[in-house]
């Protein structure tokens, strides 16, 4: 029994501090100190489901997509699936008025279960094989973001009617060489897989390949300048070269592209003292710099579309762990077990991402120890939190919820060590709904032929 059991009065003397730009919208705590998100107290949710599980916030999903469509007017925002998709998640993306984007079979099967208009969805993808683009064709997506030379003649093969379809290119450049972030995530420079870099014709010699094809209806050009953009000034500079190829195609191939794809990459915060890109200065830069380039250029202002996955799904989703143990190294750091880690969070091994952690299932007054919170996969470095403060009386079974886990956490998620995967449960007025189910033993031996 902790001091807080006894004297529940001082959990509320003593109220938790949640950094609101980090945790879910609907985030609070209540009169017994659990941590709560949509009405509902974490705890209920790891009795319920286990641990580890990922938590999602509807509410703050789609307050995040409604926030993009009322502040870039004007502009088309597709959802980024890749950050995390399910037919429930796309559902909400599309009744919030976005479109989705996808970039393999199965991605484009889950937005299609979620009743996303196939109209509404753009397939993207550095590798896509004819396959893929068959189906996409076959499902009437509205735009195929062409990648390579080689999809030209792929797309052209299987297209019964008019297909839309875009060019990626690099539009390379200073402003975003630096972007702040992991290499790995910094697309919009030439010396990297995706698109078509712009300088050496070889957009140039794409778009005249797309315009021999009748069946292919060359409409605009996609870029996508990285990942953890926090300054709006690298998209406006990314428009201004996007609108000068784009006047260069119409003097060689004399056709006017009516639409440009800025791609996403807006960043969130994930432990305070992160900046965020602010989605107002966004809205200035991109009008600001569609004006200026139009007008340098005399050429008709096309339409704006924009793809932000982590902005919409990122902070919408926490991840529940229980502590399995809490040891102190003679000498060495206190680490914090718990029944996760890279199995369903990659992102501190790959990027050296940080993360925001709290207990969740009671609220502590005492004194803070410094930890690493480690997982339970057979690799050293397999962290999910390293130096952060948790309180010295934290013991195992304590439940600990890790902050900014939505995107690209149960997408990226594996079965190293043959782990299963965890649920996603959304959370919404009090009610508790599981959107993916645990992944389960035999579930992996299912795939095992034995
Ligand atoms: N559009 C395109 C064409 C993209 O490639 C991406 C992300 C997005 C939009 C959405 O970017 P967002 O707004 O979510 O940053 N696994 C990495 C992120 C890789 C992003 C790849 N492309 C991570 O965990 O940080």
């Amino acid at each position: 029994m902790t001091l807080l059991d006894m004297l529940p009065s001082i959990g509320r003397a003593a109220p938790r501090r949640l950094n609101p730009a980090i945790w879910p919208v609907t985030t609070h705590s209540d009169e017994q100190g659990r941590l709560c998100i949509g009405d509902v107290p974490l705890s209920d949710i790891a009795d319920e489901f286990h641990t580890p599980t990922y938590v999602i916030d509807e509410t703050d999903f789609r307050s995040r997509a409604r926030c993009y469509r009322k502040t870039l007017r004007g502009v088309e925002i597709i959802y980024a699936g890749k950050s995390l998709l399910t037919t429930a998640v796309a559902r909400w993306a599309s009744e919030e008025g976005l479109g989705v984007d996808v970039c393999s079979s199965g991605e484009l099967a889950v937005a299609l279960a979620g009743g996303v208009r196939p109209a509404r969805i753009v397939m993207h993808g550095n590798a896509k094989s004819p396959e893929e683009l068959r189906e996409a064709v076959h499902a009437g997506v509205g735009r195929i973001v062409l990648d390579s030379c080689i999809e030209i003649a792929y797309l052209a093969g299987c297209a019964r009617k008019s297909q839309p379809v875009l060019i990626r290119v690099t539009p390379d450049g200073p402003t975003w060489q630096d972007v702040p972030g992991h290499r790995a995530i910094t697309t919009g420079i030439s010396d990297q897989k995706f698109g078509l870099t712009l300088h050496g014709d070889r957009a140039d010699v794409a778009a005249q390949r797309v315009l021999a094809h009748p069946i292919l209806d060359l409409v605009g050009l996609h870029c996508h300048i990285g990942s953890q953009v926090t300054d709006a000034a690298p998209y406006g500079e990314a428009i201004r070269r996007m609108i000068a190829a784009m006047a260069d195609i119409r003097a060689r191939h004399g056709v006017i592209l009516t639409e440009l794809n800025i791609g996403g990459g807006h960043a969130i915060p994930y432990v305070p003292g992160d900046r965020e890109l602010d989605i107002d200065d966004l809205a200035v830069v991109l009008e600001d710099a569609l004006d200026e380039a139009c007008a340098a250029e005399h050429f008709p202002r096309p339409t704006l579309v924009v793809e932000p996955g982590r902005a919409i799904s990122g902070r919408a989703g926490v991840t529940l762990y229980r502590v399995c143990s809490v040891k102190k190294q003679p000498g060495g750091r206190t680490f914090v077990a718990v029944d996760g880690g890279m199995s369903d969070n990659p992102r501190v091994l790959l990027y050296g991402a940080q993360y925001t952690v709290t207990l969740a299932n009671r609220h502590s007054v005492g004194p803070k120890q410094r930890v690493t919170v480690a997982g339970r996969h057979c690799e050293a470095g397999d962290e999910i939190a390293r130096d952060i403060e948790l309180p010295v009386d934290l013991h195992p079974g304590d439940l600990l919820a890790v902050a900014c886990t939505g995107a690209y956490h149960h997408s990226m998620a594996s079965n190293y060590n043959m782990v299963c995967r965890p649920p996603l449960v959304a959370v919404k007025d009090g009610r508790a709904r599981q959107l993916v189910r645990r992944e389960t033993v035999a579930d992996l031996l299912a795939r095992d032929c034995g």
